[in-house]
């Protein structure tokens, strides 16, 4: 790819290459295999179904992706996008394996510049990818300008709770359990980014007016775990 980023942008594709071969493990300790739960759920609210040409945004390892295959079924197809070529490299060989006869695209590329026309997709997913890009309202405006009308598109990621207590927790969490585990497997420096990414991240509320901003006709944001997590469901 002959694409150039921003710094930051540079450095994130790098940590998520270098964390590759150890995510899909991590999430699974780390959140005691629950963020599977939370990855159906925003599959659901998606509203994929079979036929759907889907897209699943900051695509990673191939979670929701392989989970939108699941729902598109043979007669539909899905992209999964990401920037950190390492992630699209175990995502290929998880659908080898996994989904091997839906139709399904890894493409390396850039959620802040979406390498498709407008009204492509039927529904679309991001897991966690939302609060790592660098302009949060430009890959709202992208997701919205490839949607066809009316899809909807589900977007997971951390929330930080609006009770102290509850904030309390996650902080302790993420200090005490995300850190030392990612630590234990080599990678400490490479978590020790998403305190401060959650504390940055807008709140539900936020992002519902950040979208609806950018054009979409409703925006709703449901908080889970006490809030420590949300899904934001948008219709075009
Ligand atoms: C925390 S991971 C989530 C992966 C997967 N969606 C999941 O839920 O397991 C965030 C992903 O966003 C990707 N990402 C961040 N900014 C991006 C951008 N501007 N364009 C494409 N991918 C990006 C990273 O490379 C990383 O794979």
């Amino acid at each position: 790819m002959t694409k150039t980023f921003s710094p930051q942008a540079t450095e994130i594709k790098a940590i998520f290459d270098r964390i590759a071969p150890i995510y899909d493990e991590l999430n699974d300790r780390l959140s005691f295999g629950q963020h599977r739960i939370w990855k159906a759920m925003a599959v659901k609210w998606s509203e994929a179904k079979p036929g759907d040409n889907a897209l699943d945004i900051c695509c990673g390892s191939g979670d929701l992706a392989l989970l939108l295959a699941k729902k598109v079924c043979q007669t539909g197809k899905v992209t999964g996008l990401d920037f950190a070529c390492e992630q699209l490299a175990i995502a290929t060989s998880r659908q080898m394996v996994k989904c091997p006869t839906v139709p399904m695209e890894w493409l390396e590329g850039d959620a802040l510049a979406l390498p498709f026309e407008d009204n492509q997709f039927d529904c679309a997913t991001m897991g966690y990818g939302l609060r790592n890009v660098t302009n949060i309202p430009l890959c709202m405006k992208e997701l919205h300008r490839v949607l066809k009308p009316q899809a909807k598109a589900a977007v997971l990621d951390f929330h930080r709770p609006s009770k102290a207590l509850m904030q309390g927790f996650q902080q302790w969490y993420l200090a005490n359990i995300v850190v030392p585990t990612a630590e234990d497997m080599g990678m400490k420096e490479e978590y020790a980014y998403i305190n401060p990414s959650v504390e940055r991240f807008p709140t539900g509320k936020e992002q519902v007016k950040l979208a609806q901003a950018e054009g979409f006709q409703q925006a709703v944001h449901y908080p889970l775990m006490g809030g420590m997590m949300g899904i934001l469901v948008l219709t075009k």
